[in-house]
């Protein structure tokens, strides 16, 4: 069936203008970064579909900074992203899970705000030659001009993110963005490349008797986590897990469920990175009506970096499940 037109359609482009529109402080425009993200999701969705038949699946054959196997794709999504964000002058400075140092590109010296882009290209890349869902996570804040070193400006805690948002590259491409007033979810139509609105001002479910977490490190997480674990066994409750943080955060949001990536033997400060990982996932959840805390007396959002890949715990999705787990620690 063709997309009907229909006056009510809403496009991830229109929304963006719109917003802009409503709230016209407007030498803050962030229509122009929006747009870069839009078209690297559309160019990361081409490729990742395409994987398997154009040779660009499994390893380049180094690690990253986080000493991590990098995918021919990592390198690919990381390039998109790099070169469609850095043609735009809204831009001040980039930081990618897959480079070691923020790049900086230009600064404010012109008195014009500018901004801080901070993403993981590719998220869940280990799902890629399963053809799993994998993802991009991108973080925005304004870019700091008294900063001394670029490192400096995208240290900032994920509460003063000024939007921040996910795609998701399953059997559809979903676009999930927030600009701090709730959260949008978009769909790719391909037939006609536009991203068409399918959620607004999403609310997740308060409580879903669902768990999301890589059971296999079990043994090694602190007791809190294995008696909360046992506790909702007890409770018969469910366990899904994808592999991929985009794609777990993505069925809490709209089934509701809690989402753990607690401290293990191997990663005892928590495997998921602060900048480019928790805190945009925070934001979204929380503007979903959902909390993000990284312990008992932590919020994700309230953390304050000191490092551009430094990690941390993770238990986010539905209030009531994260209150549950919040009580077992
Ligand atoms: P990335 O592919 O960007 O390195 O991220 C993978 C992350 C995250 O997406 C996922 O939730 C988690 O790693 C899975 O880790 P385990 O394989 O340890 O469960
Ligand atoms: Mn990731
Ligand atoms: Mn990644």
């Amino acid at each position: 069936m063709q997309p009907s037109v229909d006056p009510t359609i809403n496009t991830l482009q229109a929304h963006i203008l719109s917003q802009e529109h409503d709230n016209p402080r407007s030498n803050e425009t962030l229509s122009w970064i929006l747009s870069a993200l839009s078209i690297s999701a559309k160019a990361i969705a081409a490729q990742i579909r395409r994987a398997r038949l154009i040779d660009v699946l499994g390893n380049v054959g180094n690690a990253n900074v986080q000493g991590e196997q990098q995918q021919k794709l990592d390198v690919l999504a990381n390039e998109i992203m790099l070169r469609t964000l850095g043609r735009r002058d809204d831009v001040a400075i980039v930081a990618s899970e897959e480079n070691e140092n923020p790049v900086f590109l230009r600064d404010g010296v012109d008195g014009k705000r500018r901004f801080c882009v901070l993403f993981d290209p590719l998220d869940g890349s280990s799902n890629l030659d399963v053809c799993g869902g994998v993802g991009t996570i991108f973080s925005i804040v304004r870019h700091d001009r008294r900063a001394n070193d670029p490192i400096e400006s995208v240290l900032q805690a994920g509460s003063r993110q000024v939007a921040a948002g996910y795609i998701l590259y399953g059997p559809s491409t979903v676009f999930t963005l927030t600009l701090g007033r709730g959260v949008q979810m978009f769909v790719l139509d391909p037939s006609i490349g536009a991203f068409l609105r399918v959620e607004e001002d999403l609310q997740m479910p308060d409580a879903h008797k669902h768990y999301s977490l890589n059971e296999g490190n079990r043994l090694s997480f602190p007791d809190g986590y294995q008696n909360y674990l046992h506790w909702a066994q007890e409770q018969t409750y469910s366990s899904r897990y994808a592999g991929a943080m985009v794609a777990d955060i993505h069925r809490i949001l709209l089934k509701g469920g809690v989402f753990l990536y607690p401290p293990t033997a191997k990663a005892p400060k928590g495997k998921l990175r602060l900048l480019y990982e928790a805190n945009p996932m925070g934001m979204i959840v929380e503007q979903a009506g959902g909390l993000a805390m990284a312990a008992r007396d932590q919020r994700i959002l309230d953390i304050e970096p000191t490092q551009v890949h430094q990690r941390t715990p993770v238990i986010m999705g539905s209030t009531k499940e994260v209150e549950t787990v919040l009580s077992f620690l």
